[in-house]
């Protein structure tokens, strides 16, 4: 029986054709201010749908972030309050510029708990990055209010959420800047890839300077920067991705609906991430089991469903973080989390048949360990 995998993108005819014309054209990149042909045309499709005044491609949603806290000049001796329950990177770019994160703990549905980063305030708080988790959005209100009365921006990590509504309003578009990452797995890919929308010009201008090693002209850099730019055929791969995003995202959405239909009541599992004010994209489909969670994944994988654990370490109890000192802090929520939590297969690629593995055999792995 064939593996099915967590994640898979899917790709046609229309990407196919899409990254011939680049290679056709022999322009692989664009080294300029405003960037190439398609890195426009990307960020065009990623400004229509938010409605944003602007958007920067770059070349992966770490790159995003890291851009954002250049560009508001976040440096040494200035905090970052993220939370643990993330992939590595939310907080890793704090560390890269120069500052402090100061992880705070999530709430049962994944997501930062505003009361938490509320509480971790001070004076040196520069920014706050709340993650949209597994494609989830977070408590957008509660969270800009609270930074909003302290002035401090809020920058989203939007990497798993391209297409998530909040109150009507698009992920990526609730704060300062959004971010997003177009990884191989995500919802819309470009292999590796990145995009930050801001309805600030100043803003958007110092991102393009910060992809571009702060050059508007060739060699004169006006501020630090890196080489951040996304090569065009990810950014033309990209733009096709973006014009199916609708059908993917109702695919993944059908695809949940199954799966909740079929496994989300089981006596020892429950699903938390729902509220009716707010869209979820299931970048990925998890669920909580009350115990034995490795032993589900383990007969997961005998029955070659790619089922898979995120984020099995909370960042602060990474090495990295641990090494620095920061493993001590008890974040319940969060380390609870990462015991309980397990992703199944939701992707557009899969099939009814795939699908129907899935829950049977999730089903089968439940009842013989919870
Ligand atoms: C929540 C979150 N933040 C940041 C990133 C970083 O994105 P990238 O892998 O494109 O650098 C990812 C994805 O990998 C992510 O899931």
């Amino acid at each position: 029986m064939s593996f099915i995998p967590i994640n898979r993108p899917l790709l046609g005819e229309e990407e196919r054709a899409a990254v011939e014309d680049v290679l056709a054209s022999g322009k692989l990149t664009d080294a300029s201010y405003e960037g190439g042909k398609y890195v426009r045309e990307f960020e065009g499709k990623v400004k229509a749908l938010l409605g944003a005044r602007h958007a920067v491609a770059v070349n992966s949603g770490t790159a995003a972030l890291h851009s954002v806290l250049m560009a508001l000049g976040v440096k040494p001796g200035d905090e970052v309050i993220v939370p643990s329950f993330t992939f590595v990177a939310t907080a890793n770019v704090v560390l890269a510029s120069g500052a402090r994160p100061v992880f705070v703990d999530t709430k049962p549905d994944y997501n930062m708990d505003p009361r938490e980063f509320r509480r971790a305030i001070t004076r040196k708080t520069k920014a706050v990055i709340p993650v949209h988790v597994f494609g989830y959005p977070a408590d957008m209100d509660e969270i800009r209010e609270a930074a909003a009365s302290k002035s401090i921006p809020v920058i989203e990590d939007a990497a798993e959420s391209m297409g998530a509504t909040y109150k009507g309003t698009q992920t990526g578009r609730l704060s300062s800047a959004g971010c997003f990452s177009m990884y191989a797995s995500k919802v819309v890919t470009s292999g590796e890839g990145g995009a930050i929308s801001t309805d600030d010009d100043e803003l958007a201008d110092k991102l393009r300077l910060v992809r571009n090693h702060g050059m508007v002209e060739h060699n004169d850099s006006r501020h630090l920067g890196f080489n951040y730019r996304l090569p065009e055929m990810g950014a033309a791969l990209a733009s096709v991705q973006m014009d199916r995003l609708g059908g993917f995202l109702d695919a993944r959405a059908k695809n949940a609906k199954y799966l909740t239909e079929r496994v989300a009541s089981v006596e020892g599992v429950s699903f938390t991430q729902k509220s009716g004010d707010r869209t979820h994209v299931y970048y990925l489909y998890t669920l909580y089991l009350r115990k034995n969670r490795d032993r589900v994944l383990a007969a997961l994988h005998s029955a070659n469903v790619g089922s898979a654990v995120y984020f099995q370490i909370p960042a602060h109890k990474t090495q990295l973080y641990a090494r620095l000192g920061y493993g001590r802090k008890v974040l319940k929520n969060t380390e609870a989390a990462s015991k309980h939590v397990i992703s199944l297969p939701v992707h557009p690629g899969l099939s009814e048949a795939d699908l129907g593995r899935v829950a049977d055999g999730f089903l089968r792995a439940a009842k013989e360990n919870l």
